[in-house]
């Protein structure tokens, strides 16, 4: 498990760049933490370091949002997912035998969905407005290259 600290959103989406940089592409990096805590601004992070282009934006509507072209990242939404049939209508199952990167807002809400060797990052807040504390754990391979 690793431990940081960022203050203000650009700190989040510069340690997220760092992640992105080392995916490979199947990965799933599943998120657990509340509103605003910086699920969405990790995502764009993420994007940008892994290669893909994108205007990364909450898919609370769509569920979820694709993300690329020959690289892809799916982001989820799962805040309204309750039931096995909710998460298969996400295409959450198609995605995941695929090469695509999954990244999942609302982790909490389909824990038992995900596979065994997922990429966890909990957000939590600090002791100022901008302050979050980010703890990312999973596969060691991953924290020992970016961390
Ligand atoms: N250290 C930080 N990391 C990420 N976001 C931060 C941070 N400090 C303040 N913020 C603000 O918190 C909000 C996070 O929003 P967002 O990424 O959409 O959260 P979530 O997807 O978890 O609901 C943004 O308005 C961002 O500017
Ligand atoms: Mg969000």
């Amino acid at each position: 498990m690793t431990q940081v600290e960022t203050n203000g959103f650009e700190e989040t989406v510069e340690y997220a760049k760092k992640l992105g940089k080392v995916l490979k592409g199947g990965e799933v990096i599943a998120y657990f933490g509340g509103l605003g805590m910086g699920k969405t601004t990790f995502t764009s992070g993420l994007c940008e370091g892994y290669g893909v282009k994108a205007e990364v934006s909450s898919p609370t509507f769509a569920l979820v949002n694709e993300y690329g072209s020959t690289k892809k990242v799916y982001h989820f939404d799962m805040y309204r997912i309750s039931t096995f049939d909710d998460l298969c209508s996400t295409g959450f199952f198609d995605y995941l035998d695929t090469d695509a990167v999954l990244a999942v807002e609302w982790s909490e809400n389909i824990e038992n969905a995900l596979p065994e060797n997922y990429i966890r990052v909990e957000f939590e807040r600090g002791d100022t407005d901008d302050s979050r504390i980010l703890r990312i754990s999973g596969d060691k391979v991953y924290e020992d290259s970016w961390c």
